[in-house]
């Protein structure tokens, strides 16, 4: 059975006020394609407008923090993203990860926090280049899921899973697509074990150089229910033919 498809932007630090014109622009685009599911991550301090500028369409942010609140300069709870507007947020982005020394069990502390907030969460694993040459790929992803998936999965707000090879990430290389296929079946037998039945509910997504020019072929790939898209979000002209894309393999 195949999930609908997500599509879903990551701006990183892209964006200013101008730039919710590109917002509108892909909101509106989106709606010519009910089959596939649309969201764009957007920086915090755009969240509330942009969220007020297409209402319906689902924003999100970039990260969260695991507690409530209190004494943590900075950052932003779960409840202050819904509270601004937002409907999900990504969590354990590599960026994040590595700069900011994000363990696996920050990551499932903050996945855990917005769900149960009501927040759908979009948690990001992947393997650096070092890690695939020795073979390790497979298995450094799933020692990442076992330590960052929440232990349970209610009903009221989604996962979903990215997997984002490190060295795919804005460099324009993309893993072949038996890679891509057999990391997510991987990744499936993960969400399986973790979770039951309801693990086969939960998308992955797969991350990195995503493009125009290859989202089609991405999209077919058995397990591959949609794409976490970075650079090519910013633009409309660039993102909506990677919606297109996922529309055109996706159930009318
Ligand atoms: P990219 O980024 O599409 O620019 O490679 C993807 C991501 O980091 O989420």
């Amino acid at each position: 059975m195949s999930l609908k498809k997500l599509v879903a932007g990551n701006w990183k630090m892209h964006g200013l006020s101008a730039d919710l014109a590109e917002v509108m622009a892909i909101a509106d685009a989106s709606r010519q394609y009910p089959n596939v599911d649309v969201a764009l991550c957007v920086p915090a301090i755009l969240i509330e407008r942009a969220a007020r500028a297409v209402p319906g369409f689902a924003i999100g942010g970039q990260d969260v923090h695991y507690a409530e609140k209190g004494a943590h300069t900075g950052n932003i709870s779960a409840r202050m993203l819904l509270d601004a507007g937002a409907a999900l947020t990504i969590v354990g982005h590599s960026e994040r990860r590595d700069a900011l020394r994000e363990s696996d069990e920050e990551v499932k502390a903050k996945a855990t926090a917005a769900l149960s907030c009501g927040l759908n969460v979009i948690l990001c694993v992947g393997e650096s280049l070092e890690i695939r040459e020795q073979g390790k790929a497979v298995a450094t992803v799933e020692a990442q899921l076992g330590a960052s998936l929440p232990d349970g999965i209610g009903s009221h707000a989604e996962l979903a899973v990215a997997y984002e090879p490190i060295w795919a990430i804005g460099t324009g290389k993309v893993p072949t697509s038996p890679e891509i296929g057999e990391m997510h079946a991987a990744i499936r037998t993960r969400l399986r074990d973790r979770f039951g039945t309801a693990g086969e509910q939960v998308r992955i997504l797969y991350g990195g150089s995503v493009k125009p020019s290859n989202a089609g072929e991405i999209f077919v790939i058995r397990d591959v229910d949609g794409a976490l898209v970075g650079g090519a979000s910013l633009k409309a002209d660039d993102f909506m033919p990677i919606v297109a894309a996922a529309a055109r393999v996706s159930l009318p």
